[in-house]
């Protein structure tokens, strides 16, 4: 297979993907200087950290290291909308593949956060309403995620994706995100995770927080390989635990579009982010797999 042929294989969100690698939404892609030096390095695209009506923090935000990936309390970006409606229409001038992941207190604010969006860029967006860990957070629904799908399709046409996490109803919050109007999901955000400090015992970032890395991966790869013997047929951004190549190429086989990495390139970004972007090609070549893709 001629690698000049892969970027057909990638659209998503209405964009041609030079490469299916996308930087998921972090810490990471809360600065403009990264998310252009991680296109610089071939990202597919970067998902822009949660841009949120409400930029103050009310706890400190942190990430904890535990053997099989990453605890985070982190929530939402810490700039505010009018920064980042500056930043977008820069990339939108720029022609820059970015995705901006938006989220707000309620559907009604979401769809106007997404129609401002709309008004400096034409950037797909991916609803970051799934964060488990966040302060507003009660527990995700069918119904939920309806609302805050039908909201933005209501106040703009701008393409998106609905961000989910691992849970109960899966099927049924794809096929809401679906009827409000998505046309790509993402899973997963991270999932609830905790650990104790061995020597107070007490609870690491204060309680329950996220969880991402190489732990979530088997479990993220199931869910999408049976929505996809369920015939679900959204486009998937498959997101969680991607560390090299040959994951980038397990969510591909398991039926993902495209795929995100994200707490990897917490340890040297740029090299990470090459070495994942280089071991993929390499295994692109192997007829093997691409006979699996066909
Ligand atoms: C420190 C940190 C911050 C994150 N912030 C966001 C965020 O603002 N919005 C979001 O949708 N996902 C956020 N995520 C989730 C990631 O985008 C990703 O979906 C998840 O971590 C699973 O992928 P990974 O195992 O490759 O990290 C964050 C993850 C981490 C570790």
């Amino acid at each position: 297979m001629n690698s000049q042929l892969q970027p057909s294989r990638h659209r998503v969100l209405g964009m041609a993907l030079a490469s299916p690698i996308i930087v998921g939404s972090g810490l990471l892609s809360d600065q403009a200087k990264n998310i252009r030096q991680l296109l610089a390095h071939g990202a597919g695209a970067v998902v822009t950290k949660t841009i949120y009506p409400i930029s103050e923090k009310k706890h400190v935000e942190r990430i904890y290291a535990i053997d099989t990936g990453l605890l985070n309390n982190t929530t939402y970006s810490k700039h505010s909308v009018e920064r980042w409606l500056e930043l977008l229409g820069q990339f939108s001038h720029e022609q820059l593949p970015i995705i901006a992941s938006v989220h707000a207190p309620c559907p009604e604010e979401l769809g106007e956060l997404a129609a401002k969006i709309r008004q400096v860029s034409d950037c797909p967006l991916e609803l970051g309403i799934s964060c488990l860990h966040a302060d507003d957070f009660t527990e995700d629904t069918p119904e939920r995620v309806y609302d805050y799908a039908n909201s933005v399709r209501q106040q703009t046409d701008s393409l998106f994706s609905v961000k989910l996490s691992l849970g109960q109803k899966l099927q049924e919050r794809v096929q809401a995100a679906m009827e409000g109007g998505a046309q790509a999901i993402t899973l997963s955000d991270t999932i609830s995770g905790m650990a104790f400090d061995r020597v107070n015992g007490e609870a690491v970032l204060g309680g329950i927080c996220g969880y991402s890395g190489p732990g979530i991966k088997p479990l993220v790869l199931a869910a999408i390989y049976d929505l996809r013997q369920r015939r679900v047929n959204v486009p998937i951004m498959g997101s969680g635990g991607v560390q090299n190549g040959m994951d980038v190429h397990d969510f591909l086989l398991a039926g993902a579009e495209t795929v995100q990495v994200y707490s990897a390139l917490h340890k040297d970004m740029f090299l990470t982010l090459r070495r994942i972007i280089e071991q993929y090609q390499i295994y692109c070549n192997r007829p093997k797999f691409m006979e699996a893709l066909e």
